[in-house]
């Protein structure tokens, strides 16, 4: 079991997900963070605390969230670690709601 980083944090993130997180299983990428599926203890902590919703236990993710249970192990592997919050993205309110918004995550650079 993994918890998984959904869609909705994609030109958001919040980074209140950091936070909270007891181990340091968040990446960072451009316009959002995954979760390291073998760093992940399974706390759940994180899921309430994301401002998008973004979050989701891979037992629970929604049929049409499916990809990224493999795009949150991928990027993982490719981008660094993120340990502490930061300012979330200056348009992260306006794009909290927006659906949807896949064809904007920047999968290959980083942070
Ligand atoms: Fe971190 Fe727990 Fe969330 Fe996993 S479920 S990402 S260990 S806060
Ligand atoms: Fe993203 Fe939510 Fe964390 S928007 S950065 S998953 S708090």
């Amino acid at each position: 079991m993994t918890f998984v980083v959904t869609e909705s944090c994609i030109r958001c993130k919040y980074t209140d997900c950091v936070s909270v997180c007891p181990v340091d299983c968040f990446h960072e990428g451009p316009n959002f963070l995954v979760i390291d599926p073998d760093e992940c203890i399974d706390c759940g902590v994180c899921v309430p605390e994301c401002p998008a919703n973004a979050i989701y236990a891979d037992s629970d993710l929604p049929p049409d969230q499916a990809e990224f249970l493999g795009l949150n192990a991928q990027l993982s592997r490719q981008w660094p670690v993120i340990s502490s919050a930061k300012e979330p993205m200056p348009d992260a309110d306006a794009w909290r709601d927006a659906t949807p918004k896949r064809t904007f995550l920047i999968a290959t650079a980083e942070a």
